[in-house]
């Protein structure tokens, strides 16, 4: 006899990329920042009263709700913090979808949907990316319009682990012709060339979510945020733990959040470096999918993604790899530093002359 339910013992789970202990593995797996944070998170840190861990946290973020809703150009009844946009994206499948429901998502696309629609039990509804990774809009509105159990979608955008951007018009003729919640999982917002926050500010089944793990460099301290309809907002608020974000995550985040320029220049040198290595890699005759994130999508010449990415991990460097048949011929690659990149480049031009003649899966 089991003690687990019988959906949870069937669940596979969320795989997250490896985090080695060995800091001289050169990092490129799970699109963290290369660069450090506002030193006024640093300062926050130093300057916390450990005596304000007795008490409990704020249970609602009213100081960063009021700071991020000042960012966003809206009311703080409009946003929600969250421990991480995962407890975002959770929490929309919690209060957005019914027992005999549906969640819809892209494919490919962030594999933790999948994973949080078999921890609800409730049905997957996955549309295809077109073959080049871009987005069947109107199709997918016919098809999700005759499936009405389908009451929440997860938008990418940028998608990943691709890169690509959606345009703005296209995803607003899809969350005006899905009759359902629209998350868009706006992860990678920063380090693209346009966002939908006002597709979040005008439309009332459409929330954006948001992330400091990757733009503001605070993938450890796991402070995500939605902003979108008042009403969207107060269900996720029912339904959140009692003290969803801690006190230290509340405090540093305020302290990031203050300082948005250095957040903007950390993110300028990844796109510098982004489009340097899409362009040494397209030089070294790898298919690149243009993207607007932090990373790159790829898939190499003369050898398989995966046996580059094992060579790689041989030579101490870790990318990203997701065997499947829309995802197995390519390889993500996070943006490090300039150091990183260099060293990740040597070693691709070595395996790239390895192993001739070309073959590909
Ligand atoms: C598309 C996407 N959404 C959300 C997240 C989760 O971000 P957070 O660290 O805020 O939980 C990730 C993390 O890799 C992601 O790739």
């Amino acid at each position: 006899m089991s003690y687990i339910r019988k959906s949870v013992e069937a669940l596979s789970g969320y795989v997250p990329g490896e985090q080695p202990d060995d800091p001289s593995i050169i990092k490129l797996n799970t699109n963290e920042n290369p660069y450090a944070a506002s030193p006024c998170v640093g300062e926050a840190l130093r300057g916390f009263d450990a005596l304000a861990l007795g008490f409990y946290p704020d249970p609602v973020c009213r100081a960063l709700r009021t700071r991020l809703a000042e960012l966003h150009g809206c009311r703080h009844e409009q946003v929600f913090v969250g421990n991480g946009s995962d407890e975002v994206l959770a929490l929309s499948t919690r209060a957005f979808v019914e027992n005999d429901g549906a969640v819809g998502f892209f494919d490919p696309t962030y594999s933790l949907y999948p994973v949080l629609a078999e921890i609800r039990a409730v049905k997957q509804h996955v549309v295809a990316l077109k073959e080049d990774f871009s987005w069947p809009i109107d199709a997918a509105v016919a098809e999700l319009g005759a499936d009405p159990a389908c009451s929440l979608f997860f938008f990418t955008n940028p998608n990943a682990p691709t890169g690509r951007l959606c345009p703005l018009d296209e995803v607003r003729r899809f969350c005006v012709g899905f009759k359902g919640v629209v998350v868009l999982d706006e992860a990678y917002v920063d380090f693209a060339a346009s966002d939908c926050e006002a597709l979040a500010l005008e439309l009332d089944n459409v929330l954006i979510a948001r992330t400091l793990s990757k733009s503001y460099s605070l993938a450890g301290l796991r402070l995500g945020y939605a902003v979108g309809d008042a009403a969207l907002v107060e269900a996720l608020y029912k339904i959140k733990d009692s003290y969803n974000v801690d006190a230290v995550a509340q405090a540093m985040a305020l302290a990031a959040l203050s300082d948005v320029p250095a957040m903007r220049s950390n993110v300028a040198r990844v796109i510098v470096t982004r489009e340097r290595l899409a362009t040494a890699l397209a030089g070294l005759g790898f298919e690149v999918c243009p993207s607007q994130a932090n990373f790159l999508w790829v898939s190499p010449p003369r050898k398989t993604a995966e046996e580059m990415f094992d060579a790689l991990r041989a030579q101490r460097i870790l990318v990203r790899y997701f065997p499947g048949e829309r995802t197995g011929r390519f390889l993500r690659i996070t943006i490090g530093t300039d150091a990183d990149i260099d060293r990740l480049l040597s070693v691709v031009k070595t395996l790239c002359r390895d192993g001739e003649p070309e073959r590909r899966t």
